[in-house]
This record gives structure tokens, sequence and C-alpha cells, in this order.
């Protein structure tokens, strides 16, 4: 015989079960029109209730102390289309836990213990369009559990184990990965993702980023890959993005980059346009000169002399290149009165000190080289000028030129001022005359001294004669 009240208790039950009103008694459930919250956040709950509304389509169960989850917990609820686990201990997800969800849409999983999600793990959730499994310090995933969900178009990983990035193979409407903190060293897999308009990989372990990584990103907007080693910007690696507006690459290991890794048309002036290069290791060379007319954010590590500048606080001349030098002519000659250039082979960028050593005195040209006066004085392009020439000017030239990164002194340089300068037709018959008495001497030296190698001292010639008696005649034509 049944107690009254526990009859009625369970005829109510009953009641609400085939009505599906019935409510999980630690949970709160709210009906309105088509959607029913079931609300049973913090109640302690160790497993998934068994009563939940077969009508529920948004479900809280935030943190609780679940550890498991298998397919008998949500496949009522084929109008499931929110489901919050996060802040539980899930480190299990059976396979097929989610078959009978298909109209699942979001599914957290924040800050549980997650270790594995397999190619089974989210069968049947086949228009889930956001993922968050942040906060999973141990979790991986195997390959070919994207694939399950092509749907997908946020999925967050942060603080995982996640580096398989031979997951997104075919994830064609993914717009938003967030994946912060995690393993990745290649990247390339993101020309798999056509869709990507957010990309956050920070704190990883990117060393290099491949020419054509982001070739089939047309709609790509944002690249948060700040906080990895990447050492290299390639030319032409941003340039197919046209609607690109953001891109955080501080605290990498960048030394330097070229204009041409931004399509021409972006404007890098733009308020809109962010490019943050901070704490890298950018050298403001002369090759940078650039940056000056755009908006990039960073400092300059290196030369010594602009160390941790700002790039909005240096100017055009800032950047500089020190001196370097190709071959150069180390021998002149000039007539006297006449005017000669000594060049100075100037490589340097840009050329802020120059001065010339020369018989006469030492020449220090002020900048900009507009003094053209005197006999001696440099030229614009550091070069010297000798108007005039005179016999005081034969000798040994230097020059030496820098700027804040380096100084250089190059020579010696050998001028030879001859005396004779306008020949009349006097000094030309002198001129020939005793060049031709100079040939003659040399002539009559010369065989002399042909002469003399091949006439064999004496007592050296016998000794000859005594050991090559057959050589005799030989011997006699060379006396
Ligand atoms: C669920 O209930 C908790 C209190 O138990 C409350 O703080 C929270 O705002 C509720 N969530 C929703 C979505 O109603
Ligand atoms: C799921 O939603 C549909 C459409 O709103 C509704 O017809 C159906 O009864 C719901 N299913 C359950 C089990 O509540
Ligand atoms: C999935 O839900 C439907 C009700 O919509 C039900 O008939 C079916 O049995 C469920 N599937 C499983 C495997 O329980
Ligand atoms: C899932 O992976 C297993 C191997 O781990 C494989 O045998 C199976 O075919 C895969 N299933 C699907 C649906 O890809
Ligand atoms: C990841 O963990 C760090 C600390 O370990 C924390 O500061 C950060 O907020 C976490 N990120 C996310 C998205 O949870
Ligand atoms: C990053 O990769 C290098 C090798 O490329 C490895 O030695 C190092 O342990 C990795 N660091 C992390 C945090 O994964
Ligand atoms: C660029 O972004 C705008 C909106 O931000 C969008 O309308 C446009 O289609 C995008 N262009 C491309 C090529 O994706
Ligand atoms: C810079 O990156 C390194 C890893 O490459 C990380 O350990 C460090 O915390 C980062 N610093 C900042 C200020 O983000
Ligand atoms: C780039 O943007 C700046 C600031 O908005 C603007 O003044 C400049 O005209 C733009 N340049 C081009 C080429 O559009
Ligand atoms: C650029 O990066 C630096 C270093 O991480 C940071 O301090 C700065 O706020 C960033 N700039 C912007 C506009 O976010
Ligand atoms: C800006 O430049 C001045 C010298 O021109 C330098 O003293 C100062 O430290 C620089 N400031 C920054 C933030 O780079
Ligand atoms: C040398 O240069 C000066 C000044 O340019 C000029 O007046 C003079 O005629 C030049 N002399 C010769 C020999 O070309």
């Amino acid at each position: 015989m049944m107690a009254k009240p526990t009859m009625i208790l369970l005829l109510l039950s009953a009641f609400f079960i085939l009505t599906s009103e019935a409510c999980p008694p630690s949970c709160e459930c709210n009906k309105n029109e088509d959607l029913e919250k079931v609300n049973c956040t913090g109640r302690g709950l160790s497993a998934i209730p068994g009563d939940i509304p077969a009508s529920t389509t948004d479900l809280y169960l935030q943190q609780n102390k679940i550890s498991s989850l298998s397919p008998e917990d949500f496949v009522n609820l084929v109008n499931l289309t929110n489901l919050w686990l996060d802040e539980n201990s899930i480190s299990k997800i059976d396979d097929n836990t989610f078959q009978n969800n298909s109209n699942l849409l979001l599914l957290s999983l924040n800050k549980n213990k997650l270790i594995e999600l397999t190619n089974g793990t989210f069968t049947g959730a086949t228009q889930l369009v956001t993922l968050k499994l942040e906060d999973n310090p141990d979790l991986l995933v195997k390959k070919g559990t994207f694939q399950q969900i092509k749907s997908l178009k946020h999925l967050y990983l942060s603080n995982t184990s996640f580096s398989n990035t031979d997951n997104f193979g075919g994830m064609e409407n993914l717009n938003e990965l967030v994946m912060d903190n995690n393993h990745v060293k290649d990247v390339s897999f993101l020309s798999s993702l056509s869709m990507l308009k957010n990309v956050h990989i920070s704190s990883n372990n990117i060393s290099k980023i491949p020419l054509g990584t982001f070739d089939s990103n047309k709609q790509l907007q944002k690249i948060y890959m700040d906080s990895n080693n990447i050492e290299k910007l390639e030319p032409g690696l941003f340039s197919t993005l046209k609607n690109l507006s953001y891109i955080a690459l501080e605290n990498n290991s960048i030394q330097s980059f070229t204009r041409d890794i931004f399509n021409e048309v972006t404007n890098l002036s733009s308020p809109e346009f962010h490019f943050n290069v901070s704490k890298n290791l950018i050298n403001c060379d002369c090759n940078m000169k650039w940056l000056a007319s755009t908006k990039i954010e960073g400092q300059c590590f290196q030369p010594n002399f602009v160390k941790d500048f700002d790039f909005s606080n240096m100017s055009l001349t800032d950047y500089q290149c020190g001196p370097t030098s190709n071959y150069s002519k180390d021998w002149y000659t000039v007539s006297e009165g006449g005017n000669i250039t000594v060049y100075c082979p100037i490589l340097i960028d840009p050329l802020e000190s120059i001065f010339w050593e020369t018989p006469v005195k030492t020449i220090s040209g002020s900048l900009p080289l507009t003094d053209q006066s005197g006999d001696i004085y440099i030229l614009g392009t550091g070069d010297l000028k000798v108007q005039n020439a005179k016999m005081e000017h034969r000798g040994v030239y230097h020059c030496t030129f820098g700027n804040r990164a380096g100084e250089l002194r190059k020579g010696p340089f050998f001028l030879d001022v001859d005396e004779e300068s306008t020949g009349s037709g006097a000094t030309i018959l002198a001129l020939s005359i005793s060049l031709s008495v100079v040939t003659i001497v040399l002539l009559f030296l010369l065989f002399f001294r042909f002469y003399k190698r091949f006439r064999v001292p004496a007592e050296h010639r016998y000794q000859f004669l005594q050991e090559n008696p057959d050589d005799g005649a030989t011997a006699n034509i060379s006396e």
C-alpha cells in the first residue's frame, strides 16, 4: 500500500516528464517560446543530470565537478544549441557523445582537464560553429578531429598542448582561430583556411613564416603572432592580403624587413593600419629608411647610437649605413697649371663628415660641400679638386669619410705633377733629343749587360770546356 502523498508526487512527476516540463532539482529551467534555458551552474554536480528537459536549447553546466562525458548524456537533447561545460574536471569525452546534437552551435569546454580529442569525439555535431577548448593544459588533438566539424567558424585552443597542425585540412568555414600559448612551430597549414579573418598564434614556437603561407587567406584582417621566435619576414609575405589591418609581431627576433612584404596599395601611414614590431632586433640601418614615412610601431635594437629609439622618434638621417668602399684609382698625373679630380671611393649613407690629407694641408669639408674656392677644395661628391696644379701638390693624398655608424680612411692616392705643361716646338724638340740620348744610353747599357752575362769569366770558361769538351764551339760563339 502506498501513502497518498507519494502517489500524488509520482503522478505529478509523470505529468512533468510527459509534458517535458520537468526540471532537474539542482537546476533552474526557464522556458520562453522555443527557447528552454536550463541553468545548472555551480551546483556541485559530478555527472550530467539525467532528467534535463528534451526541449532544452541552452544548457549551463559550468563550475561543477563533472569528470567525463558519455553518449547517454545528451542523446535526448535534439534541440540543444548552446552547451557550456567550462570549469569542470572533464578529462574524457567518449566517442559519439554528441551523436544526436546536430543542432549544437556552441560547445564550450574551457578550463577542464581534457587530455585527448579524436576523430570520434564530435561525430554528429554537424553544425557546430563555435568550439572553445582553452585552458586544458594537457590537451592533445588527434589527427582528423576537426574533420568531423567542418562547419566550425570559431575555434579557441589557447593554453593547451596543441601542436598537430595537420588537423585543419578542409576547414573552409573557419573565420577565427585562437591558439595562443601552445607549441605550434609550423604555420603553413594556414594556407588551407580560405575564410580566415583573424588568427592568433601568440606565444608559440614559430621560427619562420614560409612565403605563400597567406596566399589563399583573402579575407584575413588580423594576425597575432607576437612572442614567438620569428627571425625573418620574406618579401611578398603579406602582399596578397588586401584586407589586412592588424599585424602583431612584437617580441620576436626580426632584424629587418623590406617595404615589399606588403602590397604596394597597403597604406602604411593610415591610422587604421596597425603593424607592431616592438621588442624585436631591428637593425635601423639605411635600408630601413622607408619606416620613417609609415606608422609602423617598434624600436631600433641597433646600431648603438639609436638603440631603443622608437621608429616614431627617428628622422630620415638617423637611418645610417656605415662606410665601405670599392676599388678606386690610386695614381693620378696632371700637368703643371692643369686641373684634376682625385676620387675618394665613398660608399656611405648618409655622408656626414669628410676630410682630405694632402701634401699642402688637411682640408675638412663642411657639409653641405659648397665652398669651392682656392686651389684645392672638396667637391659635393666628397672628391678632391686640385686646380692650377703646382709642384707642391705632388705627393700622397688620403680621404677620410664617415657618419655616426663609423669612419673610414682611404688612400694613399699619388698625384704626380708634370713640370712641362704646354709644349712649344722648342721644348718638344729638346724633349725628343734628350729622349733619344736616354734611349741610346739605355740601349748601350742593355747591350753591355747582355755581353757581360754571356761572357763567362776565364777560370769558369776553362772549367766549362773541361766538363763539356764537345761543346767548345757553342762556348766560343758566346765569346
Ligand atoms: C545561472 O545561475 C547562476 C546562479 O546560480 C547565475 O549566477 C547565473 O547568472 C545564471 N546563468 C544564466 C545564463 O542565467
Ligand atoms: C525541437 O524543436 C522543434 C522546432 O522548434 C520542435 O518542433 C520540437 O518539438 C523540438 N523537440 C523537442 C524534443 O522538444
Ligand atoms: C535521437 O533523437 C531522436 C529524437 O529526435 C530519437 O528518436 C533517437 O532515438 C535519438 N537517437 C539516439 C541514438 O538515441
Ligand atoms: C578515425 O581514426 C581511426 C584511426 O585512429 C581510423 O581507423 C578511422 O577510420 C577514423 N575515422 C574517421 C571517420 O575518419
Ligand atoms: C592562458 O594562461 C595564461 C597564464 O598561464 C593566462 O594569463 C591567460 O589568460 C590564459 N589564456 C586564456 C585564453 O585562457
Ligand atoms: C621550440 O622548438 C625548439 C626546436 O625547434 C625546441 O627545442 C623547444 O623546446 C621548443 N619550445 C617549446 C616551448 O615548445
Ligand atoms: C574586406 O573587408 C570588408 C569589410 O571589412 C568586406 O566588405 C570585403 O568584402 C573584404 N574584402 C575582401 C577582398 O575580402
Ligand atoms: C616574449 O616572448 C618570450 C618567448 O619567446 C616569452 O617568454 C616572454 O614572456 C615574452 N615577453 C613578453 C613581454 O610578452
Ligand atoms: C594614407 O593614409 C593617410 C592617413 O589617413 C592619408 O593622409 C594618405 O593620403 C593615404 N595615402 C594614400 C596613398 O592613400
Ligand atoms: C605594440 O607592442 C608593444 C610591446 O608589446 C606594446 O607595449 C604596445 O602597446 C603595442 N602597441 C599597440 C598599439 O598595441
Ligand atoms: C627620442 O629621441 C631622442 C633624441 O632625439 C632620445 O633622446 C629619446 O630617448 C628618444 N625617445 C624614444 C622614446 O625613443
Ligand atoms: C681649371 O679650372 C679653372 C676653374 O674651373 C678654369 O678657370 C681653368 O681654365 C682650368 N684650367 C685648365 C687647364 O683646364
